[in-house]
């Protein structure tokens, strides 16, 4: 089983390169079949869940061709099936997408209940009532929605809490609808207006996306493109982090900086120095930083995936901060595996206490998710002595040459598949 060794102690210094934002691409893979032509996708992550995602899209039929490690051509004028069932797909949420891309374009499909990261309950209900809006049938058949319509027609809708998926999944149907489709208290991630951007790039009419209004006229036809997806706003704010827990100094390459603006502000808050450039960020850590507030929130907000890796660094800063998990329910599952390594953490309900400690000690930790997994990594490399992260595949899901991007900046970081290999990396490191 492959896990993650470190030596921990050592400020990151240096340069790193932000890949494409792994949330978008999701979006955009499955919005890539709605079109009979070629679509070539650029910027891609070479991660798990995108793989996992290109392997289900050559399931259905459509024809996929790697260009080079971060660029694809689908063509979906194949497509046989519109029914998705493949043991991998069930295991990422973002499978949810192929209800709102093939319904759209074909008006019919079957496709598992979404798995994912254990988070908390992850209902989605929003998707299946915005479907519904749209005109379409849907039930519930062995643990699969099926999803059925004589036609699509624009509805106006109401989500009633923000939510990504939703958002995008009925986005994606709507742009093939008949007439107008208003999605209201709609997301503004910047994964969904780069997905409205793909679709628009393909023909598609939606404007507002990135305010809480979403208009979608409906085309009779999508047609081919080349997109190139934005910069992992979460992969950078993890980098950023690691810069400040390490106390290091860290150029974060490749991004675009508004989308970091919650980030930045929190670490300037806590004492860091953030100097933002036209694409770049560099984080400089203090020996000092001091306590703060943070509320997870939809976006302008901060982000529920950067919730682990803030809690990390302020377990490391003076004083008590309050962190507040306001969109999922069981965020917290890593605040235990990082208490081995000395971190003072009171978790109720959906609130964190964390009075800041000194220092962490090395120890070995568990993954429980993809974010969480980082966090502990990032800890890790903060701590004094050797720490080792088990179940690293959560983070090979998000994270690309994670352990490499790290080395790129000081890190002593292997990734190891037996004790021998764990013990010769001790051996060496001393
Ligand atoms: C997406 C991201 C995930 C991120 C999250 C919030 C992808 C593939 N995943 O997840 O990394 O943490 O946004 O930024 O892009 N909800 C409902 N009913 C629904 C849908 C959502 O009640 O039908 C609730 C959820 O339980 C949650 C909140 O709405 O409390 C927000 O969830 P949502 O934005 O939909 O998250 P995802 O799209 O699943």
């Amino acid at each position: 089983m492959e896990r993650y060794i470190m030596k921990g102690g050592d400020p990151l210094v240096g340069e790193v390169c932000i890949g494409g934002a792994k949330n978008a691409a999701l979006g955009i893979l499955t919005a890539a079949i709605m079109t009979d032509e070629d679509v070539v996708i650029d910027n891609l992550p070479d991660v798990r869940d995108i793989n996992v995602m290109l392997e289900a899209i050559q399931e259905i039929g459509a024809h996929v061709t790697r260009i080079d490690r971060h660029t694809v051509r689908i063509n979906a004028s194949a497509i046989g099936e519109v029914s998705v069932d493949d043991e991998y797909i069930r295991r990422i949420r973002a499978s949810y997408y192929f209800i709102g891309a093939l319904l759209g374009k074909y008006k019919s499909a079957k496709v598992p209940l979404p798995g994912g990261c254990n988070i908390g309950s992850r209902p989605i209900d929003l998707h299946l009532k915005g479907f519904r809006a749209l005109g379409a049938e849907i039930s519930v058949e062995r643990g699969a929605v099926v999803a059925q319509a004589v036609e699509l027609k624009g509805a106006h809708i109401y989500l009633d809490k923000v939510s990504v998926g939703a958002t995008i999944n009925v986005m994606m149907a709507a742009t093939l609808a008949g007439g107008l489709t208003i999605i209201e208290n709609a997301a503004k991630e910047p994964h969904v207006v780069d997905v409205a951007n793909f679709l628009n790039s393909m023909g598609a009419n939606v404007k507002g996306a990135g305010t809480d209004i979403i208009r979608i006229r409906g085309v009779h036809r999508l047609h081919g493109t080349e997109y190139s997806i934005i910069p992992d706003q979460i992969e950078a704010g993890t980098f950023m982090c690691a810069a400040a827990i390490t106390r290091g100094d860290v150029v974060v390459k490749n991004v675009i900086p508004k989308h970091l603006e919650a980030i930045s502000a929190k670490l300037q808050e806590i004492g860091c120095e953030v100097i933002e450039f036209d694409d770049a960020v560099r984080v400089i850590g203090k020996p000092c930083q001091m306590h703060t507030n943070i509320n997870t929130l939809p976006y302008p907000g901060f982000p529920t995936d950067m919730q682990p890796q803030i809690t990390v660094t302020l377990a490391l800063a003076k004083g008590t901060s309050i962190v507040t998990e306001s969109i999922f329910e069981n965020r917290f599952k890593y605040v235990d595996e990082l208490a081995r390594m000395g971190s003072n953490i009171k978790v109720e309900g959906n609130v964190a206490v964390i009075d800041g400690v000194a220092g962490f000690s090395g120890a070995s930790v568990n993954a429980p998710d993809l974010r969480a997994g980082a966090a502990l990594v990032i800890a890790g490399l903060a701590a004094d002595g050797y720490t080792t992260v088990d179940e690293i595949g959560y983070i090979q899901r998000g994270y690309e040459c994670f352990d490499e991007k790290l080395r790129g900046l000081g890190a002593v970081i292997e990734k190891v598949d037996s004790d021998k290999e764990l013990q010769k990396f001790r051996l060496r490191v001393g």
